[in-house]
């Protein structure tokens, strides 16, 4: 039997775990959203609650839905606080040892036998994740794309042994509470969207890196010429220069294939902490 999600939580409150708690409590769920420190619950609520606030400013929510979303969204920096959620969607750091430790502490933090323990990763095979919990049949992946409030997609990511009610169940919550468009992708990294975006954004970085073209240059021509919302270079900057390392290096893990290696200058520019729009400055400057 399909069961609706009521209690949503989400671990991480950053550009994806926001935009996924904005869009959950804006369905009416009631979400936890779980961050490491008061510091990060304080900025990830201040960025929840400004992009309520422009959606209300936009004319796409009333200030009686904007206020009513805001009392249904809390914070918190305990991850037990989470063990009454239906659903837990965890969108913290690209990194493979991070989010499987993680999954085996959540996994003894809930205590619904029918929650789904959901990951929103980028590229990290789900069988790694499920196997660190004793519930790998409730495990997959619910991949959203950014920002979350505006792109329709979810991917579903079943690993070897999720069971088909999980995913009916993760595609119910995606289209008729959320009101998002899924498709199913096989448990490879970088699943379907991304194994064919990674490889474009790193040529154009290899482009911009070998002086055949300015960024301004590449992603002009992609908007203009491709009609494209916006070039790679900018795209790069939008999904974070820390995060398309870590998906490249984990599907250059996956399949060995040269056009996955971080090309040297998304790598310095990591180390730099140019990290793209999220952190004021990446191939363009957003301060
Ligand atoms: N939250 C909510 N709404 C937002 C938003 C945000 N963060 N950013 C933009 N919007 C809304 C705006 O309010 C605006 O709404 P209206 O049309 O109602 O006015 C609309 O989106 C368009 O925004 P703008 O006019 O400011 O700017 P734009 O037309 O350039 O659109 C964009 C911005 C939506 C980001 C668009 O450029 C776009 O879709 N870019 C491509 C994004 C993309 O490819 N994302 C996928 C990244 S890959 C990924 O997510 C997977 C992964 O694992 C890395
Ligand atoms: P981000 O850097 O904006 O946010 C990550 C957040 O996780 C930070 O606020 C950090 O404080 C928090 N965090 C880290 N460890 C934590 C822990 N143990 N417990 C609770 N919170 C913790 O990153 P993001 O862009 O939101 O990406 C998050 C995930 O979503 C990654 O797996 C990424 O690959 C995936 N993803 C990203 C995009 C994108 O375009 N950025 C798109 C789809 C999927």
């Amino acid at each position: 039997m399909v069961t609706k999600i009521e209690r949503l939580g989400v671990i991480g409150g950053g550009q994806m775990g926001g935009g996924i708690a904005e869009v959950g409590a804006r369905a009416g769920l009631d979400v936890i959203v779980c961050e490491v420190s008061d510091e990060a619950a304080r900025a990830g609520r201040t960025r929840l609650w400004k992009s309520l606030n422009h959606a209300v400013q936009k004319g796409k929510l009333t200030e009686a839905e904007r206020d009513a979303a805001q009392a249904r969204l809390h914070f918190t920096t305990t991850l037990a606080d989470l063990d009454d959620r239906n659903m837990v969607i965890e969108a913290i750091a690209e990194d493979e040892e991070l989010k499987t430790k993680l999954f085996a502490e959540l996994d003894k933090v809930v205590s619904d036998p029918d929650a789904i323990l959901a990951s929103n990763t980028s590229s990290i095979p789900i069988a790694k994740l499920a196997s660190a919990t004793k519930r790998p049949q409730q495990v997959l992946g619910v991949h959203f794309f950014n920002p979350v409030p505006v792109l329709k997609l979810v991917e579903l990511v079943p690993s070897l042994l999720t069971s088909e009610e999980t995913v009916e169940r993760a595609a119910a919550f995606a289209t008729e509470q959320l009101g998002k468009e899924t498709i199913r992708a096989k448990d490879r990294s970088g699943f379907v969207v991304n194994a064919l975006l990674v490889p474009y954004l790193l040529s154009a970085i290899r482009m911009v890196e070998g002086g055949f073209a300015s960024a301004e240059d590449v992603d002009k021509g992609m908007v203009l010429g491709c009609a494209h919302p916006m070039g790679p270079l900018r795209l790069s900057d939008l999904v974070g220069l820390d995060t398309l390392k870590a998906i490249a290096d984990s599907m250059h893990e996956e399949y060995g294939d040269p056009n996955f290696i971080a090309p040297p200058l998304l790598r310095r520019m990591v180390e730099a902490g140019l990290k793209g729009k999220k952190s004021g400055k990446g191939f363009y400057d957003y301060s």
